[in-house]
């Protein structure tokens, strides 16, 4: 029906199109977590040579435990939000401390390390463990919003709630984090926030807010 027809054209353009990104070339959890924390506030193309660098100086949990602060803050040098970074370090004490360096797998766990949060969580249990959970970030509200029209509004906390459940729903069984990240490739694509392009979507035919000419309005976002 509706959400295997989405889900299939959705991967199958991913597999077509799909961003060529350093992250993208394994699932490795340790991986999957740097990535999506320096994407939190930060450009994918400025986070390419911080993500490969990074690598270089801690490949593992390990080395990003036993670190020097002033080496991984030289690291972050540019980022910017450098908590990020001390709570990069702390999980990963937590990770070898608590959890005798093996990863855990549900978003309820991941939660339990520092600095991660339901989407972190969602992106590392999907795209690492193939898990069928959501990550929503900023881009996959605005995504999902225009998608099925949703209404809610995304600057409520409690809102998230609804957008999970709905996208724990559609999500493919199958391909979790290939989907999730499809829908960030969308984002990026043409559902941006301005100057969208959905006329020439892969996904457009799914686009409601698209083909009831709405698109401008969503997502609805108050003013905090
Ligand atoms: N933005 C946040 N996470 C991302 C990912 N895994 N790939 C591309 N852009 C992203």
């Amino acid at each position: 029906k509706k959400i295997s027809a989405f889900q299939q054209t959705l991967l199958a353009w991913y597999d077509q199109q799909k961003r060529d990104l350093p992250w993208r070339r394994d699932h490795d959890p340790y991986h999957v977590w740097i990535s999506e924390i320096m994407l939190q506030q930060t450009q994918v193309q400025t986070v390419i040579p911080y993500y490969n660098r990074f690598m270089k100086q801690f490949p593992n949990v390990q080395s990003l435990a036993e670190a020097n602060e002033d080496d991984l803050m030289k690291a972050w040098e540019g980022l910017g939000y450098y908590s990020r970074a001390r709570n990069l370090q702390k999980a990963a004490n937590q990770l070898v401390q608590d959890y005798g360096g093996k990863w855990p797998t549900t978003v309820e766990d991941l939660q339990s390390l520092s600095g991660i949060g339901p989407y972190t969580a969602g992106a590392i249990a999907s795209i690492a463990f193939n898990q069928p959970v959501a990550a929503i970030d900023g881009n996959a509200y605005r995504v999902f919003a225009r998608l099925l029209e949703i209404d809610e509004d995304i600057a409520k906390p409690q809102t998230r709630k609804l957008f999970e459940k709905v996208v724990n729903q559609i999500i493919s069984k199958d391909r979790p984090g290939d989907f999730n990240q499809a829908i960030m490739d969308l984002g990026a694509s043409y559902m941006t926030a301005a100057n969208y392009d959905s006329a020439n979507s892969p996904v457009k035919a799914f686009n409601q807010a698209y083909l009831d000419g709405v698109e401008a309005n969503y997502p609805v976002k108050t003013k905090k």
